[in-house]
């Protein structure tokens, strides 16, 4: 067994601490109050390669692997979570789909303006009336011979506004249910797609979440992924490893807010002496380094599974189900070790916490990774959970 990182992951793990403590966290509290969105930032990591992680360099990405992928979320998530979902959604959700499913033109069309970052990409997956129950899908994609006709309204679409590239899922045939549902290409600027308002959130306030409408789009044959009614096996397989960029992300919030209680502890002084001399603290302290760890071999463990070539879904909901939930309770924790200051924004801990919120709930909640865990245990009556098998 080896818990070292290669000399590579380290080298990328490091430039993208750099880039987040250098070039994020300067101006990261004026973005979250104004909600604007960090189109430079979004700009130097597309040319750092962040908007590229994983796709092969003849289509104009780096070809890093998981694990890499999710030293980059951590690394970025610890200081801005709205720049980090911004990477998740576009490298997990819409790019990976393209990537491992689609046809050799699919990749050549629309790879490398994704990977470099000149078109961001999207996956419009939920509905207003269909959000953990992702079957019950509304929005149709009529076949009309040589192409679809696709009627409906998405909601709670990252990169929403940005994209220029969505991933749709929509249903073909109703009375096959899951197994009608296909999944399309759709360029933003076609004539029928518009976007709602931006949402305006808890946390993640400067990236840019809103509905997404199509009012009788017309979509090529060819901008289908996969067979005829493989529409919903690919939204479950790319949320699969959507769930590793968001566990990621759960890691990166709770170690950053763990290293920021951390640091105050040592500043901060009361009754003569540290805060962290203090029992009361001092074991908050080390309730979040034991969480931190084992959210990080959680979430390593699921990117090395899948880089691995093994079945990653039950690991996946493991690690983000389990890291979403340390995420919360540390960043709690967090402003209550800083006391006063953690509630007001120049310490930054106010804001992890209201970012820590919604990694419980996208991409599944926390509820739907239970189901995903359970159904998988007792199906394959689960007795002990094998490494690496
Ligand atoms: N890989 C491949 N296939 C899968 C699969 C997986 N991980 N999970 C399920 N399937 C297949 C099943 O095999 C089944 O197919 P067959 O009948 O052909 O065998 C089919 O999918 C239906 O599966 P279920 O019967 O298990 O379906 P269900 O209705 O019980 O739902 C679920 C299963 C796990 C609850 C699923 O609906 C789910 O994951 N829901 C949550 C959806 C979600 O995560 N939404 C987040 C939206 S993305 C987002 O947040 C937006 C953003 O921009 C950040």
């Amino acid at each position: 067994m080896n818990f070292t990182l290669s000399e590579e992951q380290m080298m990328i793990r490091d430039a993208a601490r750099d880039f987040a403590q250098n070039e994020l966290k300067p101006g990261v509290i004026e973005r979250d109050s104004a909600q604007s969105y960090p189109t430079e930032q979004v700009k130097a990591m597309g040319e750092l390669g962040f908007l590229g992680v994983n796709v092969a360099e003849e289509y104009g990405g780096v070809g890093l692997d998981a694990v890499s992928y999710v030293l980059i979320m951590e690394e970025l998530s610890k200081v801005d979570n709205s720049c980090s979902v911004i990477v998740s959604a576009h490298n997990s959700l819409c790019l990976w789909g393209i990537e491992k499913y689609g046809t050799e033109e699919q990749k050549q069309k629309y790879l490398p303006r994704l990977a470099s970052g000149e078109l961001i990409g999207a996956f419009c997956l939920s509905e207003p009336e269909a959000g953990s129950d992702a079957t019950s899908q509304r929005t149709i994609a009529e076949d009309k011979g040589d192409h679809y006709l696709v009627n409906g309204t998405k909601n709670w679409i990252t990169n929403g506004k940005k994209a220029g590239v969505y991933i749709v899922i929509a249903q073909t045939d109703p009375e096959k249910k899951h197994r009608g549902i296909n999944a399309l290409i759709v360029e933003a600027a076609w004539e029928g797609v518009s976007t709602g308002v931006k949402e305006d959130k808890l946390g993640i306030r400067s990236s840019d979440t809103s509905s997404v409408m199509f009012q009788d789009v017309k979509v090529p044959k060819e901008n289908r992924i996969g067979a005829d009614g493989f529409g919903f096996k690919l939204a479950m397989k790319t949320l699969d490893g959507g769930r590793i960029g968001i566990a990621a992300q759960a890691l990166g919030i709770a170690a950053g807010a763990y290293e920021l209680a951390l640091a105050y502890s040592h500043e901060r002084k009361a009754f003569g002496k540290a805060i962290n001399q203090h029992q009361a603290i001092a074991f908050k302290l080390a309730d979040m380094a034991l969480k931190v760890e084992t959210a990080r071999m959680l979430v390593y463990r699921a990117a090395w599974m899948k880089d691995q070539g093994l079945d990653y879904a039950q690991a996946a909901a493991m690690a983000k189900v389990y890291a979403s939930e340390a995420a919360m309770w540390i960043s709690v924790e967090a402003v209550q070790v800083h006391g006063g200051y953690g509630f007001v924004q120049e310490y930054h801990v106010e804001r992890l916490m209201r970012d820590a919120k919604i990694t419980q709930i996208y991409e599944g909640t926390s509820e739907i990774q239970r189901i995903v865990i359970s159904r998988n245990i007792i199906k394959n009556d689960m007795t002990y959970l094998p490494w690496g098998e």
